[in-house]
């Protein structure tokens, strides 16, 4: 039965179970995108790949995997959710380590620069989550400490005073703020406890494969770049994707999402991603797209709110860049599978499906199907702002559509 929908199914499995996300794929649509579309397939390609969920199930499926993206906390969680060199029993053993040790010491921390830490944390965590983050820091085998970090970095999330459940900075209202109290040493062990079991589970499958596939996490604004060492012309059997909906400050804010965390394991120097993502910088004048339905809809928008379709213009500019790219690298008989919402703005449907198989068709490449996919998992926003005005909000998307196209002979 053609059935995407997936519902019960669960989106924990292996390494899928290390780090929430927003937007994650579910694992299931990549895995049975990979074996209808991806028969005899060596290599796979996620050009945002976020935590790598296409990623872990390339390469349970056995395929070398490749994935860019421009928020360096999801690097971070993609490259340890696709590590399977360690070995269960150092795990293990770091993990007791680290229970002995913590809870035996009261060392005074130097904290690394976290913006209005007062805000978004108690008084009584900052230490805590300073003598972990210090535990971590001595940590030697660079995949234990990442396995470490990302654990460290869930504990940072839900040791803070951001409201539970949401993916934008939301902070507790005053009186539920006093009754919170986070015990940050509980959370992480909890985390490296859940993590662990998933790992041996991922490194049971991975065990089970005759050849061991390699994962290359690398980061960069797909938009611009594909790195043609990494990644040369006519290389990739299968891109298996979920670009951004939209622009973040309007759908799912990245940046907002991960700063938190970065900022506690020093992955960002203060720098605004939120700016740098698809669709991040307004255009000055409309583009003609190759696309006539999203250059009609971008039209009659704009009579409405020039602004606002500028910025739904720039998000589809940018779109086209990386499909203009990724067309590129995609070997004859090859597929493109992208995971996309369409989305309203000022009431207007945004036809991202159709402008999505547009571009391709621009590129050469042959339209294969769109399996619709309802969405009763997915963690993300089911409303948006998509005038901009506060409080003004409309649903965000109904259903997903997996748009399929195919690279023809040369
Ligand atoms: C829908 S999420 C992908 C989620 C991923 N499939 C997962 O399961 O975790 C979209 C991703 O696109 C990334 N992104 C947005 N604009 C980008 C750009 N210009 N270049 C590279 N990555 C970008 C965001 O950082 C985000 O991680």
């Amino acid at each position: 039965m053609d059935d995407w929908t997936f519902n019960g199914s669960s989106t924990r499995e292996y390494t899928h179970v290390y780090h929430d996300y927003p937007a994650r794929m579910i694992p299931q649509v990549a895995r049975k995108l990979i074996r209808t579309y991806g028969n005899n397939a060596k290599t796979l390609y996620d050009p945002y790949c976020g935590t790598g969920s296409s990623l872990v199930e390339g390469i349970v499926e056995g395929l070398d995997v490749f994935g860019t993206d421009i928020n360096p906390l999801a690097r971070l969680i993609a490259e340890a959710k696709t590590d399977y060199s360690m070995s269960n029993d150092d795990i293990s053993k770091e993990i007791s380590n680290f229970q002995n040790v913590i809870y035996n010491t009261n060392r005074k921390m130097n904290l690394p620069l976290i913006r209005n830490v007062d805000t978004w944390f108690k008084k009584e965590v900052l230490q805590p989550l300073g003598r972990i983050r210090f535990y971590i820091d001595e940590i030697q085998d660079v995949h234990i400490q990442r396995f470490f970090k990302i654990a460290f970095s869930e504990t940072v999330r839900e040791s803070s005073n951001t409201r539970k459940g949401e993916f934008k900075l939301f902070r507790y209202a005053p009186d539920k703020l006093k009754a919170y109290s986070p015990d940050p040493y509980r959370i992480m062990l909890s985390k490296l406890q859940r993590n662990w079991k998933g790992y041996i589970q991922f490194n049971e499958m991975i065990s089970k494969l005759e050849r061991k596939p390699k994962a290359t996490i690398m980061g960069l604004n797909s938009t611009t770049e594909i790195p043609c060492k990494e990644i040369p012309e006519n290389s990739i059997d299968i891109v298996v994707t979920s670009p951004p909906y939209g622009d973040s400050h309007t759908t799912v804010a990245y940046g907002q999402y991960s700063r938190l965390s970065s900022e506690w394991l020093s992955l960002t120097n203060g720098e605004n991603i939120d700016s740098k993502l698809m669709g991040g910088k307004r255009l000055k004048i409309l583009p003609t797209l190759p696309s006539e339905i999203l250059n009609s809809v971008i039209g009659i928008l704009y009579e409405k709110n020039p602004n606002r379709a500028l910025e739904v213009a720039a998000f589809y500019s940018d779109l086209l860049s990386s499909i203009n790219k990724v067309s590129k690298i995609v070997d004859e008989n090859g597929f493109a599978c992208y995971v996309v919402g369409n989305r309203t703005v000022n009431s207007f449907l945004l036809p991202t499906s159709t402008a999505i198989k547009d571009f391709f068709e621009y590129n050469g490449f042959e339209y294969i199907t769109t399996h619709l996919r309802e969405i009763p998992n997915k963690r993300m926003p089911s409303k948006n702002s998509p005038t901009n005005v506060a409080g003004e909000t409309s649903k965000t998307m109904l259903n997903e559509h997996i748009v399929v196209m195919k690279k023809n002979k040369f």
